[in-house]
């Protein structure tokens, strides 16, 4: 505990007044709400740690930010705590239904039925974020799930004043919400798109995770609840049982590590390729110098490692406890080094010449990340999801849980594109009970000085977004410049470099072109970074919410 008076900052919404502070403790918390920010700071003021933050920040998200993540869906959390140096990942992720099978989004000529794995029941896979919730607080908090859940239990049954991102992405869905009758009377207001900073009352959701908070994780895979979710979902089209929901699990697992130039990197493992594909493209980059090397031959070698560690992700990545993927062989130095003979420094080396193109366009704009660490070095860095901004549009009658459209991150088809533009193939192929690969990547950063701890939604992109952040972290700059970069991208597939307006000059477009890279712009700029750091030496915490987003970023001490 510190001696330094307390921080307190007053948030005002309409309705919602929120007192932030850290009662003498140190602690940064960034967030993609504000509220959910606040959220953190209050289970921290009752007496909770770090992990009973992350609690309460993830429900929060599910409560004010529900375009993004929510009890309907999963994500996966990654835990540091100091005393005795544990680090695990908590795997939330979603899975398939038993009754999924490999055919279920293609038609009779076995063609992929448009939007079938995106909108509606069939989307849904069986959510994680419950049994995540519970297992957090349960094993790593200190206080209890029913503390910890008062704050999204307040802003639900309270209200909230929804903002212009939020009615964006409500715009994006609206067509599918209206398809069903109970998500269209929480969301929209006499059928149409509310107002700007109308207040937005989840009843039923403060009845479900209050459920959860008296009850745990029975309070959502069985009993009453569970009852309502697998009538609603099979009412609509859908294949969950009750013992799908009964038998969900989550899962810990070691996470992936690295080392970038002295850099510790920690980040998420499979079923999430997030951290194999960003240590891989590491790896790749680790045999520059990229202080030394001219911004265009840096972005061209950026570029063609991102190529390559995200080919390596189509062929290789999917859920472990199906299939074997050959992690160790992947994140080797040798195995970086062959990759790296590959690259010319003058010239694009087309994706074709490792497989067939394909023309498509991913967008990201959903999901959500927040990032807490305390002034001992104990972390959290959560990426939830319930992928599409509100995931499939379905909400079961009674639950006010909209969920996942999770399902379309399988390969419903091999060499068939999901909604992210990747093309993938039996790795990640739709089996019952199995986990659909993410590119979700909670990641920690760690030199001699400084900790980092990071994230953002960004569906393909959440890797090179977070590889962009991780070679800044490497140039010696701090979350605040890691969140403003501007952002370019490649996935393999399609074979293009995507990037916000300001990425790239006129001059590095003209060479980047001249060198055989296809260009294009993206229509707005991606992405929800949300950062903090812990300066070892000086004690000092710093806290940055990308401006692309409405988060918000507290350091209290
Ligand atoms: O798990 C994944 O990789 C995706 N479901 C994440 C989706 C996402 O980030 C959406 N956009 N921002």
């Amino acid at each position: 505990m510190s001696n330094i008076p307390s921080l307190v900052i007053m948030l005002m919404t309409v309705f919602v007044s929120v007192q932030v502070s850290a009662k003498g403790q140190k602690v940064a918390i960034a967030s993609a709400h504000p509220l959910a920010t606040a959220a953190g700071f209050e289970v921290l003021n009752k007496g909770g740690n770090v992990f009973d933050a992350a609690v309460a920040v993830t429900a929060a998200l599910a409560v004010v930010e529900p375009s993004g993540s929510g009890l309907g869906g999963g994500g996966y959390w990654l835990l540091h705590r100091e005393k005795d140096s544990f680090e695990t990942l908590i795997d939330g992720r979603e899975k398939a239904p038993m009754a999924a099978h490999k055919n279920m989004y293609l038609d009779k000529e076995g063609k992929v039925v448009e939007n079938l794995s995106l909108d509606g029941a069939l989307s849904a896979a069986i959510p994680g974020m419950p049994a995540g919730l519970v297992h957090l607080s349960e094993k790593y908090g200190k206080l209890t799930l029913s503390e910890s859940l008062a704050p999204a239990i307040r802003y639900a049954q309270t209200g909230f004043a929804v903002g212009e991102r939020y009615l964006k992405l409500l715009k994006l869905r609206e067509a599918v919400i209206k398809k069903f009758p109970t998500s269209a009377s929480i969301f929209l207001q006499d059928g149409s798109l509310p107002k700007p900073y109308s207040i937005l009352r989840q009843p039923d959701l403060a009845r479900t995770l209050t459920r959860i908070a008296d009850s745990g994780r029975d309070g959502f895979y069985s009993g009453c609840l569970a009852d309502k979710l697998v009538e609603g979902v099979k009412n609509a089209g859908g294949i969950w049982t009750k013992e799908d929901l009964k038998s969900y699990q989550v899962i810990e697992r070691k996470p992936v590590t690295g080392i970038y130039k002295g850099i510790r990197i920690t980040s998420a493992a499979p079923s999430s390729s997030g951290g194999v594909v960003l240590i891989e493209a590491l790896n790749i980059l680790s045999g520059y110098d990229l202080k030394k090397t001219d911004e265009l031959t840096r972005k061209h070698l950026v570029t063609e490692a991102m190529r390559r560690a995200y080919h390596d992700r189509s062929l290789y990545l999917g859920d472990e406890d199906f299939i074997n993927i050959p992690v160790k062989r992947l994140l080797s130095d040798d195995y970086a080094a062959g990759l790296r003979s590959t690259i010319r420094l003058d010239k694009a080396l087309p994706s074709t010449q490792f497989s067939g193109e394909i023309e498509q366009q991913a967008e990201g704009i959903n999901t959500t990340h927040f990032s807490i660490i305390d002034d001992e070095g104990n972390r959290v860095a959560a990426t939830l999801s319930i992928n599409f901004p509100f995931g499939s549009g379905f909400v079961a009658a009674g639950t006010g849980v909209v969920l996942n459209d999770e399902m379309d991150d399988f390969d419903s088809l091999p060499g068939a594109m999901n909604g992210y533009g990747f093309v993938g193939g039996i790795a990640n192929s739709i089996e019952p009970g199995k986990r659909m690969l993410s590119s979700m990547a909670p990641t920690f950063l760690e030199n001699d000085t400084d900790v980092a701890v990071l994230g953002t939604p960004g569906g393909s992109r959440i890797i090179s977004m977070v590889l962009l952040a991780a070679l800044d972290f490497a140039k010696g700059n701090g979350p605040d410049s890691w969140v403003k970069l501007p952002r370019f991208h490649h996935q393999f597939m399609p074979d293009l470099i995507e990037y916000e307006s300001g990425a790239l000059s006129d001059y590095e477009i003209a060479s980047l072109k001249a060198m055989g890279h296809q260009l294009k712009q993206t229509p707005y700029p991606y992405g929800d970074m949300q950062a903090v750091l812990f300066n070892k030496k000086t004690k000092t915490l710093l806290a940055a919410s990308d401006n692309r987003g409405e988060g918000r970023a507290f350091v209290a001490e």
